[in-house]
Protein backbone atom coordinates (compact mmCIF):
# COMPACT_ATOMS: atom_id res chain seq x y z
CA UNK A 1 0.00 0.00 0.00
CA UNK A 2 1.41 3.05 -1.20
CA UNK A 3 0.04 7.00 -0.46
CA UNK A 4 0.08 10.08 -1.56
CA UNK A 5 -0.56 13.84 -0.15
CA UNK A 6 -0.50 16.47 -2.18
CA UNK A 7 -0.86 20.24 -1.04
CA UNK A 8 -2.46 22.52 -3.09
CA UNK A 9 -1.02 25.48 -1.29
CA UNK A 10 0.87 28.10 -2.80
CA UNK A 11 2.91 27.99 0.49
CA UNK A 12 5.27 25.45 1.23
CA UNK A 13 5.56 24.22 5.51
CA UNK A 14 1.87 25.87 5.84
CA UNK A 15 -0.89 24.70 7.88
CA UNK A 16 -2.85 22.40 5.22
CA UNK A 17 0.90 20.96 5.00
CA UNK A 18 0.67 20.20 8.84
CA UNK A 19 -2.74 18.38 8.80
CA UNK A 20 -1.11 16.40 5.54
CA UNK A 21 1.78 15.21 7.16
CA UNK A 22 0.01 14.26 10.20
CA UNK A 23 -2.52 12.20 8.00
CA UNK A 24 0.68 10.55 6.71
CA UNK A 25 2.64 9.89 9.83
CA UNK A 26 -0.55 8.24 11.40
CA UNK A 27 -0.59 5.88 7.84
CA UNK A 28 3.56 5.14 8.56
CA UNK A 29 2.31 4.28 11.71
CA UNK A 30 0.05 1.74 10.22
CA UNK A 31 2.66 0.39 7.74
CA UNK A 32 1.69 2.51 4.92
CA UNK A 33 4.20 4.39 3.32
CA UNK A 34 3.68 8.22 1.59
CA UNK A 35 5.20 10.56 -0.35
CA UNK A 36 3.79 14.69 0.14
CA UNK A 37 3.46 16.77 -3.11
CA UNK A 38 3.69 20.35 -2.53
CA UNK A 39 1.80 22.42 -5.58
CA UNK A 40 3.83 25.51 -4.11
CA UNK A 41 7.08 23.90 -6.12
CA UNK A 42 5.19 23.05 -9.09
CA UNK A 43 3.69 24.59 -12.04
CA UNK A 44 0.53 22.57 -12.64
CA UNK A 45 -1.07 24.56 -15.47
CA UNK A 46 -4.96 24.49 -16.57
CA UNK A 47 -6.84 22.32 -18.67
CA UNK A 48 -7.66 23.44 -22.03
CA UNK A 49 -10.01 21.07 -22.83
CA UNK A 50 -8.61 19.62 -25.79
CA UNK A 51 -10.09 16.54 -25.57
CA UNK A 52 -6.58 14.58 -26.68
CA UNK A 53 -6.47 12.51 -23.67
CA UNK A 54 -10.13 10.69 -24.78
CA UNK A 55 -8.77 10.29 -28.31
CA UNK A 56 -5.14 8.98 -27.30
CA UNK A 57 -5.98 7.28 -24.04
CA UNK A 58 -2.79 6.29 -23.24
CA UNK A 59 -2.85 8.23 -19.83
CA UNK A 60 -0.69 11.42 -20.64
CA UNK A 61 -2.15 15.19 -20.86
CA UNK A 62 -1.32 16.90 -24.20
CA UNK A 63 -0.91 19.78 -21.75
CA UNK A 64 3.07 20.67 -21.48
CA UNK A 65 4.35 21.61 -18.25
CA UNK A 66 6.93 20.84 -15.86
CA UNK A 67 4.70 18.84 -13.37
CA UNK A 68 1.63 17.39 -14.31
CA UNK A 69 2.93 13.96 -15.66
CA UNK A 70 4.59 13.02 -12.86
CA UNK A 71 1.93 13.73 -10.17
CA UNK A 72 -0.32 12.27 -12.04
CA UNK A 73 1.86 9.13 -12.65
CA UNK A 74 2.38 9.26 -8.89
CA UNK A 75 -1.78 9.19 -8.02
CA UNK A 76 -2.08 6.40 -11.02
CA UNK A 77 0.52 4.34 -8.60
CA UNK A 78 -0.66 4.76 -5.02
CA UNK A 79 -3.71 3.45 -3.38
CA UNK A 80 -4.29 6.56 -1.10
CA UNK A 81 -4.72 9.96 -2.44
CA UNK A 82 -5.40 12.72 -0.35
CA UNK A 83 -6.22 16.16 -1.70
CA UNK A 84 -5.13 19.49 0.83
CA UNK A 85 -6.19 22.96 0.29
CA UNK A 86 -6.09 26.09 1.78
CA UNK A 87 -9.25 28.60 1.36
CA UNK A 88 -8.81 30.72 -1.41
CA UNK A 89 -12.01 33.22 -1.39
CA UNK A 90 -13.92 30.18 -0.04
CA UNK A 91 -13.09 27.89 -2.65
CA UNK A 92 -9.48 25.39 -2.96
CA UNK A 93 -6.54 26.87 -4.83
CA UNK A 94 -6.32 27.23 -8.47
CA UNK A 95 -3.28 25.12 -8.77
CA UNK A 96 -5.20 22.35 -6.58
CA UNK A 97 -8.17 22.88 -9.06
CA UNK A 98 -6.02 22.68 -12.39
CA UNK A 99 -4.64 19.10 -11.10
CA UNK A 100 -7.73 17.84 -10.24
CA UNK A 101 -9.53 18.89 -13.45
CA UNK A 102 -6.65 17.85 -15.67
CA UNK A 103 -6.26 14.32 -13.33
CA UNK A 104 -10.08 14.11 -13.25
CA UNK A 105 -10.04 13.93 -16.78
CA UNK A 106 -7.11 11.99 -17.97
CA UNK A 107 -8.35 9.12 -15.34
CA UNK A 108 -11.65 9.48 -16.97
CA UNK A 109 -10.58 9.02 -20.03
CA UNK A 110 -8.84 6.12 -19.24
CA UNK A 111 -11.13 3.57 -17.53
CA UNK A 112 -11.31 5.49 -14.50
CA UNK A 113 -7.96 4.59 -13.31
CA UNK A 114 -8.81 6.07 -9.39
CA UNK A 115 -11.58 3.61 -9.51
CA UNK A 116 -11.71 2.55 -5.46
CA UNK A 117 -8.42 4.09 -4.85
CA UNK A 118 -8.60 5.35 -0.86
CA UNK A 119 -8.68 9.05 0.06
CA UNK A 120 -10.38 12.44 1.27
CA UNK A 121 -9.65 16.00 1.15
CA UNK A 122 -8.04 18.08 4.13
CA UNK A 123 -8.87 22.15 4.13
CA UNK A 124 -7.67 25.08 6.24
CA UNK A 125 -8.74 28.76 6.08
CA UNK A 126 -8.30 31.75 8.86
CA UNK A 127 -12.03 32.06 9.71
CA UNK A 128 -14.00 30.43 6.68
CA UNK A 129 -14.78 28.29 3.94
CA UNK A 130 -13.59 25.28 5.08
CA UNK A 131 -17.00 23.13 4.67
CA UNK A 132 -17.55 24.34 1.26
CA UNK A 133 -13.67 23.33 0.03
CA UNK A 134 -14.11 20.15 1.77
CA UNK A 135 -17.23 19.42 -0.33
CA UNK A 136 -15.63 21.22 -3.87
CA UNK A 137 -12.43 18.73 -2.95
CA UNK A 138 -15.45 15.75 -2.14
CA UNK A 139 -17.12 15.89 -5.51
CA UNK A 140 -13.85 15.16 -7.19
CA UNK A 141 -13.50 11.68 -4.81
CA UNK A 142 -17.09 10.96 -5.08
CA UNK A 143 -16.94 11.09 -9.59
CA UNK A 144 -13.71 9.18 -9.47
CA UNK A 145 -15.27 6.26 -8.03
CA UNK A 146 -13.44 6.75 -4.56
CA UNK A 147 -14.04 5.57 -1.34
CA UNK A 148 -13.46 8.32 1.54
CA UNK A 149 -13.54 7.30 5.20
CA UNK A 150 -15.34 9.70 8.12
CA UNK A 151 -14.02 10.67 11.03
CA UNK A 152 -14.87 12.36 14.29
CA UNK A 153 -15.34 15.83 12.48
CA UNK A 154 -15.10 17.20 9.19
CA UNK A 155 -11.17 17.27 8.07
CA UNK A 156 -10.95 21.36 8.54
CA UNK A 157 -8.67 23.61 10.11
CA UNK A 158 -8.47 26.45 11.37
CA UNK A 159 -5.32 28.79 11.15
CA UNK A 160 -3.64 31.73 9.26
CA UNK A 161 -0.16 31.99 9.65
CA UNK A 162 2.22 29.04 9.24
CA UNK A 163 1.95 27.10 12.26
CA UNK A 164 -1.40 28.41 13.73
CA UNK A 165 -2.95 25.21 12.99
CA UNK A 166 -0.92 23.45 15.58
CA UNK A 167 -2.96 25.11 18.27
CA UNK A 168 -6.11 23.80 16.50
CA UNK A 169 -5.60 20.28 18.13
CA UNK A 170 -9.17 19.30 17.38
CA UNK A 171 -8.28 19.80 13.56
CA UNK A 172 -5.09 17.29 14.73
CA UNK A 173 -7.40 14.89 16.18
CA UNK A 174 -9.89 14.38 13.56
CA UNK A 175 -7.16 14.12 10.72
CA UNK A 176 -5.50 11.76 12.96
CA UNK A 177 -9.06 9.51 13.18
CA UNK A 178 -9.30 9.50 9.09
CA UNK A 179 -6.11 8.72 8.59
CA UNK A 180 -6.50 5.84 11.48
CA UNK A 181 -9.93 4.71 9.55
CA UNK A 182 -7.55 4.76 6.61
CA UNK A 183 -5.64 2.42 7.72
CA UNK A 184 -8.36 0.21 9.33
CA UNK A 185 -9.88 0.70 5.58
CA UNK A 186 -6.70 -0.87 3.46
CA UNK A 187 -6.58 -3.63 5.98
CA UNK A 188 -10.16 -4.88 5.81
CA UNK A 189 -9.49 -4.65 2.02
CA UNK A 190 -6.40 -6.66 2.09
CA UNK A 191 -7.90 -9.15 4.22
C1 LIG B 1 -5.40 34.49 -1.78
C2 LIG B 1 -5.88 34.07 -0.41
C3 LIG B 1 -7.23 33.98 -0.17
C4 LIG B 1 -7.70 33.58 1.09
N1 LIG B 1 -9.05 33.46 1.28
C5 LIG B 1 -9.52 33.07 2.49
C6 LIG B 1 -10.92 32.88 2.70
O1 LIG B 1 -11.75 33.01 1.81
N2 LIG B 1 -11.32 32.54 3.95
C7 LIG B 1 -10.45 32.37 4.99
O2 LIG B 1 -10.87 32.10 6.10
N3 LIG B 1 -9.11 32.47 4.80
C8 LIG B 1 -8.62 32.81 3.58
N4 LIG B 1 -7.26 32.89 3.37
C9 LIG B 1 -6.34 32.51 4.45
C10 LIG B 1 -5.78 31.09 4.31
O3 LIG B 1 -6.79 30.14 4.06
C11 LIG B 1 -5.02 30.70 5.59
O4 LIG B 1 -3.94 31.59 5.81
C12 LIG B 1 -4.50 29.28 5.59
O5 LIG B 1 -3.99 28.96 6.86
C13 LIG B 1 -3.41 29.07 4.55
O6 LIG B 1 -3.03 27.72 4.56
P1 LIG B 1 -1.52 27.26 4.23
O7 LIG B 1 -0.68 27.64 5.44
O8 LIG B 1 -1.61 25.81 4.04
O9 LIG B 1 -1.10 27.99 3.01
C14 LIG B 1 -6.77 33.29 2.13
C15 LIG B 1 -5.39 33.38 1.86
C16 LIG B 1 -4.94 33.75 0.61
C17 LIG B 1 -3.45 33.81 0.34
Amino acid sequence: MKAIAINGSARTGGNTEALLEKSLAVLADGGIEGEMVRLSEKSVKPCTACGSCFKTKDNRCAVQDDAFQQIYDAMRDADIILLGSPVYFGSATANLTALMDRAGYVGRANGNVFSRKLGGPVTVARRAGQNFTLAQIMFWFMIMDMVVPGSSYWNVGFGRAIGDIKEDTEALETVTHFAENLVWLAKKIGE
